[in-house]
């Protein structure tokens, strides 16, 4: 315990950082650091076994998430590989398992509080099985959603229950299988626990309960004592309960020095179980979609929408061949887009939705464009753009092609909702600008193409056919996924004026563009050399000019330090400045929540107004977020005049920063920041592209659970206003085109909730693992206020095939595999088994998950499936999956070591910061 402590305190020391116990996402630190824990550790696991598959080692040069990613990409990453997804992703999970504390503070079973173990274990199963029809379906984010509350659930089980109590070390298996049952429940009428006067004692569980090892949890009353007679409560300040005989709580969230033992046996345990809950999850899922779903993919999805109205007949086939020549330019690179997706739009149709890894099916799909009918344009651009926005995943980049104005333009608030809350960019390439269009009075105008592209950090790009091969070099600029902004400023009327920004060592391929006509700047480095606009080929680097695009590609040994560019010019223009990097900063705007765990929670609509703003930033630097440090972070308007308002950082641990800005800009913002690169030492400047803007309305909601198809799915939501009453119009929109019910209009009366209810109800033929995207809005009369929220609704059929498959070992030949393991080179060894799903959906895959040996088996589609299983006498452990249609996980295992027995888990980080801080505790 000694040496321990003074390793834990060297640790400490050493990293330098101030030890903040501030809960990120509620559930106190102890539930961020469990998820953590387990998902870096089944991320290395899935990276290792890729690795060993694609015949490379797996060598990260540290643990943190940065180097992962990087080592998981493989040993042909040389170029710049970002793991700013991955931190998204693992932001994400933990959030979403934090919210449970503020979503469902008040339910038994989301906590396994009250002795709710079915109900418990249902939500996890319910769970687990809607995160693997998501994943099957490629929807991501849902699943992660999902995911965080599942393992918020889950490791409260070991917390809130007298589990580890009762002496066991090991996960409960049965909560992540269905199929088995829950046994030697206490229950209602069985006395559990003995009184605590002081509130806190060791270990209050009866004798004869832990004697017959019976499981109960503690009771929680946030609004009454009231519980059954002698049960145990769960205890601590938010808990009634624990206030009434017998008092006391067995609750272990918090690590005390009276409870470091049980404390620590309880997050080891669920640390355990959360391992074992992804492994199930990435069995199901298989490898490569496990990492996609945590965000660890070498380069960015790329977007692509297309209007094919006949109008376009003249351009189409110019836009299929700039794109043809785009994907084989990128086609078996690193910098290959991880996915490709492509959205058709005509009038009245749009869509379907076209998602692919493979380069050669998007080049196929892309030449069955026709342009045809909708002879009078404008078009229904925005519905599929909202089919882009929704599909793609975070930050990814959209492009739309088109020629005409939006018919469906009053999608566009709910086009800047899904903008804001993805932060992908979206940039438009409009050709034949100078035609004059038939002007319809619902139909938008290219001014809104601009607008939406400003709030997304995208460009409007006017061109010519002609010129669309030179403007589409902006899609190879951006299919990395280290791409990072600088600068980004947008001036309407244009006026003089100079912007400063500053280059670091780690940029590479650094880019300007610059829209506008009759647009002159001059470029200045830090050494004072100068290049002016119309100096294609000059001192600093290369300017390319098509339609209002200006794309200049600074030289790769530029100057690092502060850059001028200065604009004489009345017409208006807009300016960004990017380049390729690791080190970059995701951010969510937040708000606290109060309650037993208190915490933070991520905002799906904009920020309240008349207040402070608060967001949560993540650095990734090169070598983890200690390789960076944080300068000036402020909230900067892109469309001038400038304001900017600086914010104060907390350091949070692990990288995570909390900043407080007191005086919110007026109008749209962006995120800015600067810091220092320690291993460079040099000052590096970003930006976020995403606009943001406060609003005085609120809308609260919460999906709780999945829909049914064919079933009416309740949501209910509240609206409240902090600025004038009167009635609020209501507009939902979901990208489906499912039919919803709800009020048009609420009457708010300011500072108060109005409630309401949304009822959406999903065809009967929806595929289980859907996900719908909902955009709920609500607008004052005169249209000055307004806000949104953007909810994801996964759509899963009642499943009641809880059954694994199950393997039969038939037999093992291994006679022949020498006693010494020195020996074992020119020996094989085979093994036989039979996998059957019984009344099941039937074995869908069957896949190798451990043993370098060579696996084959019979027909799938039998009801019996023969496996059979030859290696090496080298290799001595076979770990054969057999996977259902709805996710089911059946397991092989055999192994030939002579005692061979699963690895133990290593001592996890919140065991040592439990004993460090146990030990200070009780210090005299
Ligand atoms: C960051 O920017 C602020 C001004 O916005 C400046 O005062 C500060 O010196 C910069 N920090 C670094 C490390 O350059
Ligand atoms: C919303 O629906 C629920 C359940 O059907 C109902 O109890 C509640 O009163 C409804 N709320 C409103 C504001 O209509």
């Amino acid at each position: 315990m000694t040496l321990v402590l003074i390793v834990a305190l060297l640790a400490l020391g050493l990293s330098g950082h101030s030890v903040v116990f501030v809960p990120i996402g509620g559930g106190a630190s102890t539930h961020v650091g469990i998820t953590r824990t387990a998902l870096l550790q089944e991320v290395t696991e899935t990276c290792q076994a890729v690795a060993v598959a694609a015949g490379h080692d797996f060598k990260p040069t540290g643990s943190s998430p940065e180097e992962l990613v990087q080592a998981c990409l493989g040993p042909t990453a040389t170029g710049e590989v970002s793991g700013a997804k991955f931190h998204s992703a693992l932001q994400e999970i933990y959030t979403h398992s934090g919210l449970v504390d503020r979503d469902f503070v008040n339910s038994a079973p989301h906590h396994f509080n009250s002795e709710a173990f079915l109900e418990g274990r249902r939500l996890i199963t319910e769970g687990v099985l809607a995160i693997k029809a998501n994943i099957r379906y490629q929807n991501f984010k849902a699943a992660r959603e999902t995911l965080g509350r599942v393992l918020h659930t889950l490791q409260d089980f070991y917390i809130h229950s007298n589990w580890v109590e009762l002496g066991y070390t090991e996960p409960y298996i049965n909560l992540i299988r269905p199929d088995l049952p829950l046994d030697n429940l206490a229950d209602v009428d069985t006395a559990t626990c003995s009184d605590c006067s002081r509130g806190t004692c060791p270990n209050p569980i009866l004798p004869n309960i832990l004697k017959e090892k019976k499981l109960t949890s503690g009771y929680m009353g946030i609004f009454s004592a009231a519980k059954p007679k002698g049960k145990c409560s769960h205890g601590g300040a938010g808990d009634l309960t624990g206030t009434a005989v017998p008092r006391g709580g067995i609750s272990k969230d918090e690590c005390r020095s009276d409870n470091v033992a049980l404390h620590n046996a309880a997050v080891n345990a669920a640390t355990a179980a959360s391992l074992q809950l992804l492994q199930d999850i990435r069995f199901a899922a298989g490898d490569k979609d496990f990492l996609r779903m945590m965000g660890i993919a070498r380069s960015s999805v790329v977007c692509f929408v297309i209007d094919t109205t006949g109008s376009m007949r003249d351009d189409i086939n110019e836009v299929q061949a700039v794109l043809h020549k785009l994907i084989d330019s990128k086609k078996g690179t690193q910098d290959e887009p991880s996915e490709y997706i492509l959205v058709p739009f005509n009038d009245p149709e749009f869509g379907p939705m076209i998602r692919t890894t493979d380069a050669d099916i998007m080049k196929r799909e892309i030449s069955k464009l026709t342009a045809k009918g909708g002879a009078d344009p404008p078009e229904m651009c925005l519905s599929g753009l909202q089919l882009a926005l929704t599909g793609a995943p975070a930050s990814s980049h959209i492009y739309v092609f088109t020629d005409a104005t939006a018919k469906d333009i009053e999608l566009k608030d709910t086009i800047v909702a899904l903008i804001r809350t993805s932060k992908s960019t979206v940039t438009f390439f409009i050709t034949r600008v100078l035609k004059r269009r038939r002007r319809s009075l619902r139909a938008g105008s290219f001014e809104d193409y601009k607008e939406l592209a400003l709030a997304s950090g995208g460009q409007a790009i006017q061109v010519s056919k002609g010129q669309l091969p030179q403007a589409t070099d902006i899609i190879l600029d951006t299919s990395t996924s280290a791409l990072v902004t600088v600068l980004q400023r947008a001036r309407n009327p244009g006026k003089q004026e100079t912007f400063t920004f500053m280059l670091d060592e780690s940029l590479t391929y650094i880019t300007i563009y610059i829209t506008g006509t009759s647009i002159s700047f001059t470029l200045t480095n830090p050494a004072g050399v100068s290049q002016s606009h119309n100096e294609a080929s000059g001192k600093l680097g290369t300017i390319k000019t098509a339609g209002n695009l200006n794309r200049i590609r600074l030289n790769a040994d530029s100057q690092t330090g502060a850059w001028q560019i200065k604009f004489n010019s009345n017409h208006p223009y807009t300016l960004k400045v990017t380049g390729q990097s690791i080190i970059t900063f995701i951010y969510d705007f937040v708000e606290r929540f109060e309650g037993p765990h208190p915490g933070y929670a991520v905002l799906s609509g904009r920020p309240q107004a008349g207040q402070p703003a608060t967001l949560m930033i993540s650095l990734i630097g090169r070598k983890g977020p200690s390789s960076v440090s944080v300068g000036a972070v402020s909230l900067v308007t892109v469309s001038g005049p400038e304001t900017e308002s600086h914010g104060t950082a907390t350091d949070m641990g692990n990288g995570d920063i909390l900043v407080t800005v007191d005086a919110v800009p007026e109008g749209e913002f962006v995120v800015s920041l600067n810091g220092t690169d320690k291993v460079s030492n040099n000052v590096f400047q970003r930006q976020s592209t995403t606009q943001m803007s406060v609003s005085k309305v609120n809308i609260k909601a919460v999906v709780d659970s999945s829909a049914e198809p064919g079933k009416a799915f309740e949501l209910p939501f509240s609206v409240k206003t902090q600025g004038s009453g009167g009635k609020y119009s209501i507009t939902a929109k979901n990208d489906r085109d499912i039919h919803m019910s709800y009020p048009e209009s609420l009457t708010l009366t300011a500072g108060k909730y109005a409630n309401a209810n949304l009822t959406i109800k999903p065809p009967a033929s929806t595929p289980s693992g859907t996900a719908v995207t909902l955009t709920l809005e609500a607008k004052s009369a005169s249209g000055v206020d307004s806000n949104y929220v953007v909810l994801r609704i996964s759509v899963v059929t009642k499943i009641t095939d809880f059954v694994p498959p199950l393997c039969e070992v038939v037999s093992v030949l291994a006679d022949d595999c020498p006693q010494a393991v020195s020996q074992c080179g020119p020996f094989q060894w085979e093994f036989l088994a039979n996998l059957t799903d019984g009344n099941g959906t039937g074995i869908e895959k069957i896949t190798l998950q451990q043993g370098n040996g060579n696996l084959t088996y019979t027909s799938l589609s039998a009801p019996s499936v023969q496996a059979h299983y030859r290696a090496s006498c080298c290799s001595q452990i076979v770990e054969i999956t057999a996977v259902d249609k709805v996710g089911n996980v059946g397991k092989c295992y055999h192994s030939i070591e002579r005692s061979a027995g699963p690895p133990a888990l290593s001592l996890s980080l919140p065991l040592w910061l439990c004993l460090l801080l146990s030990a200070l505790v009780g210090r005299p």
